[in-house]
């Protein structure tokens, strides 16, 4: 099935020859690319899913002008406003509030309670993308009566994915999704309370912002937080390896306290990494993902590798 389904098998065997040679420079390409950015702005791709990569940079290069890949990285390594352009093609944004709102509903009705009994808490939602998210968290936390006592930590790597989720604006055409799934994820009052319109645009509340942090912060090459009483990481994981996804989820282990929580995208498992053992699952089902780090885990050793050379964004 998988010779039916690759184009080399239908061609004569020079060209088939060939066909494979270039995938093989295709890759190369990649892998090459994936160095450059990291000696020269120290941001770690390269252990990304090898698929994300592969789609990514052929779009990249087709809607960037340029025939090789090893053109683009000329350029970028030259120029950091190609690896600026480049970024957002590497970090995808895809994003909802309440997004698949069982997940909310059971950080509602069962997690809220459980960090209630904590005096002051902190919070992680790593991958933030432009807020969505993290907003919604704050929502929820303001709902349980658990907002002042918490400081939410919002981090991302890509700039300016960071400083819409900070803006807290987003298109008013989104409005009508994001109260749906409010309303699915168990919300008894109106979003519209949480926002005010603006033309064409919501903007959030800035009373919610003031328990937020937002900060540049990789999980590929950072260090851990400190006594986090809950970590959202959704839909980020997916992109990465099994060994950075591992790298990913020793930090979100040795950042919690013991039975902190750790919520993960609809696609994402503990199951098979190296930490599942250090983790109980609460609800592993569908749309929901969330375990609780168990009492015994051993501290896991996670150093930075680098800092990256483009400005860090930290605001408050
Ligand atoms: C698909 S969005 C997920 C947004 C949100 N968590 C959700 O589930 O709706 C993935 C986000 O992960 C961020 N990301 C990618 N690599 C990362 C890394 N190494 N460290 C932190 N965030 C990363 C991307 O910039 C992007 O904002």
């Amino acid at each position: 099935m998988a010779a039916l389904m690759n184009p080399a098998s239908v061609l004569p065997a020079d060209d088939a020859e060939l066909a494979g040679a270039d995938e093989t420079i295709g890759e190369l390409e990649i892998r090459l690319l994936m160095e450059a950015i990291y000696l020269r702005y120290q941001h770690d791709f390269r252990a990304y899913a090898p698929g994300l990569l592969r789609r990514r940079m052929a779009q990249a290069r087709d809607q960037m002008g340029y025939e090789h890949l090893s053109e683009l990285q000329h350029a970028l390594l030259r120029e950091p406003a190609v690896f600026a352009r480049l970024l957002q093609y590497l970090t995808v944004q895809v994003s909802e509030m309440f997004r698949d709102p069982a997940y909310f509903r059971v950080l509602r009705e069962e997690v809220m309670p459980q960090l209630s009994t904590w005096p002051s808490l902190k919070v992680w939602v790593a991958g933030c993308s432009h807020g969505e998210e993290v907003w919604s968290m704050a929502i929820l936390l303001k709902e349980a009566g658990l907002l002042d006592r918490t400081i939410l930590y919002a981090t991302d790597i890509n700039p300016q994915a960071l400083q819409r989720a900070e803006a807290g604006v987003f298109p008013r055409d989104r409005a009508a999704q994001f109260s749906r799934n409010y309303l699915a994820s168990g919300g008894t009052g109106s979003l519209s309370d949480y926002y005010t319109c603006a033309y064409d645009a919501i903007a959030f509340d800035r009373g919610l912002r003031r328990q937020i942090m937002f900060a540049d912060h990789s999980l590929a090459t950072d260090a851990v937080f400190s006594e986090l009483h809950l970590v959202s990481c959704r839909n980020v994981l997916i992109y990465f390896t099994p060994a950075l996804q591992d790298r990913s989820i020793g930090l979100f282990r040795d950042s919690l306290v013991r039975g902190g929580f750790l919520g993960l995208g609809s696609r994402e498992t503990l199951q098979f990494g190296a930490h599942a053992r250090a983790f109980e699952p609460i609800h592993v089902q569908a749309d929901v993902k969330l375990y609780r780090r168990l009492p015994d885990a051993a501290p896991h050793d996670i150093t930075p590798t680098t800092r990256r050379t483009t400005p860090p964004w930290n605001t408050r």
